[in-house]
């Protein structure tokens, strides 16, 4: 997760909040999709990330607009399987946001800015498909590798990431809160030798 060093936040823990609003039963096992963003979205979202992380870490709301409007980034959602149109005029009336996922290219080089799933959906694959999708965008963009920040105490981000093929590339001190170190995570998504970095 990016945080811009001007926003200081002060020293924080991700909060594994109970989401019951989101959905009250267990999702594992439930059928999601990958789609784009939607400005509909964004209060659904905002609301995630400051269930994601401690108060003092998730993005207000200015930063999330922020990161979604940047001119290079993009926003995927994964949602629910929602069945049959209602017929109400809303066909996504009722149907969960199970995570999200922000991402850009800079230059040749893809940056996840954040990825966040609801508690109630986790282990069950939704933030490897959000991954994947984001990859699979980035390598189209012409990225060759993609880099990422995550906290040196986010345990589930870092075997998330590892698991996804993703090595420390270097920590950075006091990135998050100016007290809070990050690694810095990378993965190639074109083998080295085949990179034109140019
Ligand atoms: C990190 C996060 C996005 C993972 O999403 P997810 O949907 O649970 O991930 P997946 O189900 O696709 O997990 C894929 C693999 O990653 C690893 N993994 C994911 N969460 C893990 C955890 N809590 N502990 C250990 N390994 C974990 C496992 O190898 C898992 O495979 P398995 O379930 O078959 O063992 C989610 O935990 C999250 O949103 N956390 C809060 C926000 C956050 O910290 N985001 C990262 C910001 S840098």
């Amino acid at each position: 997760m990016q945080l811009r060093k001007r926003w200081k936040k002060k020293k924080g823990h991700r909060r594994l909040a109970a989401l019951s609003r989101y959905n009250p039963v267990t999702m594992a096992g439930v059928p999601f999709r990958i789609r784009q963003f939607e400005k509909a979205d964004f209060d659904t979202l905002w609301r995630i990330d400051q269930d994601c992380f401690d108060p003092q870490l998730a993005y207000s709301r200015p930063e999330m607009a922020f990161y979604i409007r940047r001119p290079a980034s993009f926003t995927l959602v994964a949602e629910g399987d929602g069945g049959e149109d209602p017929g109400n005029g809303n066909p996504r009336a009722g149907i969960p946001i199970l995570g999200f996922i922000v991402a850009e290219t800079r230059r040749n080089t893809g940056h996840i800015i954040t990825i966040d799933v609801v508690a109630e959906a986790r282990r069950a694959g939704v933030g490897s498909a959000l991954l994947r999708a984001a990859e699979d965008r980035l390598l189209r963009a012409g990225a060759v590798a993609i880099a990422l920040e995550t906290a040196v105490n986010n345990e589930a981000a870092i075997r998330f990431y590892k698991q996804k093929g993703y090595f420390v590339e270097k920590t950075v001190s006091s990135y998050y809160s100016n007290q809070i170190d990050a690694l810095v995570m990378t993965k190639a998504l074109v083998p080295r030798g085949r990179q034109n970095t140019q």
